[in-house]
């Protein structure tokens, strides 16, 4: 049976890409599908928490019983995570937020011209680092892919961003990560600890994670 150990609790879930519009019809985005952040939103509510998901475009329904902000841009992705974050305990960013935004955009479509062209792009601000700044009691919960020396830079990530830990999977796996319903996932702190869990259902990922998250926030109430 699930666990009521999440009652009351205020969660905050990113989920999906970002699109960063270069005009009004063209966009910069990745394939992720939302999955796994709707999975960690559908257990913490299961759960007892009182959840809010930020959600990019994904072709997902509505989960019940959540709120559901849907956004578009990692600009707007940040107005409503901050937002939602102030009296959150819990903040699991699984969002795809891409790193950068057209520096200019046209409010007009953008005529095709002979030979190349130049797009001009300023990174977005980095969420879970924002968060990680002024981070009171909340726990927080990051995702990472690398391709390689994994484990390292997830470390070495969850302490540039002061996050809890990060789940760190790779694009590479057949049938996890982008759009699949299964995913591999390696658990890493911010000492280098770390926990490589066997290929499990989007929806374990989110019941282990929410645990991990539950023995951080109780250890965190005893100091
Ligand atoms: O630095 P990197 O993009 O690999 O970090 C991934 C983690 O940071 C994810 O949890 C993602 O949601 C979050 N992130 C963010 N804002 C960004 C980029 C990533 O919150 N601009």
């Amino acid at each position: 049976p699930t666990p009521r150990d999440l009652e009351g609790v205020k969660v905050v879930v990113s989920a999906g890409p970002t699109r960063e519009y270069l005009d009004p019809v063209r966009f910069i985005s990745n394939p992720s599908s939302g999955k796994m952040g709707l999975a960690v939103a559908e257990e913490a509510r299961d759960r007892g928490a009182e959840v809010t998901l930020v959600t990019g475009p994904v072709s997902l329904p509505d989960p019940s019983g959540v709120r559901v902000v849907r956004i578009e841009s990692a600009l707007e992705l940040r107005d409503a995570v901050v937002g939602a974050a102030g009296d959150a305990e819990i903040v699991v960013m699984t969002a795809a937020v891409a790193d950068y935004r057209a520096a200019e955009r046209s409010d007009e479509k953008q005529a095709k011209v002979a030979g190349d062209v130049t797009v001009h792009l300023t990174p977005n601000p980095d969420i879970l680092a924002e968060l990680g700044v002024q981070k009171g009691n909340r726990v927080l919960v990051g995702f990472a892919m690398e391709t390689h020396a994994g484990v390292e830079r997830a470390a070495l990530k969850a302490r540039r961003k002061n996050a809890d830990f990060i789940l760190l999977n790779y694009p590479t796996r057949e049938g996890t990560a982008f759009g699949g319903d299964d995913n591999e996932v390696t658990l890493v702190r911010p000492d280098g600890s770390h926990e490589a869990w066997p290929r499990l259902s989007k929806r374990e990922v989110a019941r282990r994670l929410l645990d991990e998250a539950c023995r951080v926030r109780e250890r965190r109430r005893e100091t």
